[in-house]
C-alpha cells in the first residue's frame, strides 16, 4: 500500500469542519479523534457529528476511538460511515470479538496501544487487524511532543508483522511532523497521523505532500 498520510482534525476549526476537511484533499484518510472525557481527559465528537463529516467529504474517515467501552460503542462509528475504526486495547473487553464485528460490518478494524502498552502480548491478534496504531504521545491532546521511546516498539511491531506475513498497516499518531516522520518511517511505520503539523501550516495540503515525500524518501519511494 505504501506510505499514507492521515491528518487529524483535532487541531482544525471545529466551527467549520466541512471547510477544514476541504483543505486536505490529498489526504489518504481524515483522522477523527473521538474522545469521551473518561478514557482520556478531553471531549470531542460523537457518531452524529462523524456522520455529518462523512457526508461532507470524499476522503474516507479513520476514526480513533479514545473511549471507554468500545465493545458497545464502536459499531456506531462504522454505521456513521467510517472506513476504518480504531479501538484502544486498554479499553476493550473482548478485542478479538470487537475487531471481527467491525470487519463484518464493512470497515477496517484497527487496535491502538498507548505508549506504555507492550505489543508482544498481542502478536497472535495481528491477523485479526487491518491496522495497528502505536501512540507516540499519551492520547488526549494534539500538539504534544513526540515520544522517541516508542521507536523500538515500532521496530518490534514491524518485525512481528513480517514474521507473521500479515498485511496489517502500522500507524503512528502523536507529534508526527517534518522533524519526526523519518524516524517513524525508518522504524517501520507506514500510516502517519499528523494534526498540528498539518493544520498549523499555511497550506495544509502542501504539508501533506512534504510529509509524504519525507517518508517515501526513507522507504525508497514505494
Ligand atoms: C492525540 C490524538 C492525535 C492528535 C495528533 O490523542 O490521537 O490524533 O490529534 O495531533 P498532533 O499531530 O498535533 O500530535
Ligand atoms: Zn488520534
Amino acid at each position: 500500500m505504501g506510505i499514507q498520510i492521515t491528518p487529524s482534525i483535532l487541531n482544525a476549526d471545529f466551527a467549520d469542519l466541512g471547510a477544514e476537511v476541504a483543505r486536505i484533499g490529498s489526504a489518504d484518510w481524515v483522522h477523527v479523534d473521538v474522545m469521551d472525557n473518561h478514557f482520556v481527559p478531553n471531549l470531542t465528537f460523537g457518531p452524529a457529528m462523524v456522520e455529518a463529516l462523512a457526508r461532507s467529504t470524499d476522503v474516507p474517515l479513520d476514526a480513533h476511538l479514545m473511549i471507554d467501552d468500545p465493545d458497545r460503542n464502536a459499531l456506531a462509528y462504522v454505521e456513521a460511515g467510517c472506513g476504518s475504526v480504531t479501538f484502544h486495547v486498554e479499553a476493550a473487553k473482548a478485542p478479538v470479538r470487537l475487531a471481527r464485528e467491525i470487519r463484518s460490518h464493512g470497515a477496517r478494524a484497527s487496535m491502538a496501544l498507548k505508549p506504555a502498552t507492550p505489543v508482544e502480548p498481542y502478536e497472535d491478534l495481528l491477523p485479526e487487524l487491518d491496522m495497528l496504531l502505536l501512540m507516540t504521545v499519551e492520547p488526549g491532546f494534539g500538539g504534544q511532543k513526540f515520544l522517541d521511546l516508542v521507536l523500538p516498539k515500532i521496530r518490534r511491531a514491524r518485525a512481528l508483522m513480517d514474521r507473521h506475513g500479515v498485511e496489517t498497516w502500522l500507524q503512528v499518531d502523536g507529534g508526527v511532523s517534518l522533524e519526526t516522520i523519518e524516524r517513524c518511517a525508518e522504524a517501520g511505520a507506514d500510516v502517519f497521523v499528523a494534526g498540528s503539523a498539518v493544520y498549523s501550516a499555511d497550506d495544509p495540503d502542501r504539508m501533506i505532500g512534504e510529509l509524504r515525500a519525507r517518508a517515501e524518501a526513507v522507504v525508497g519511494g514505494s
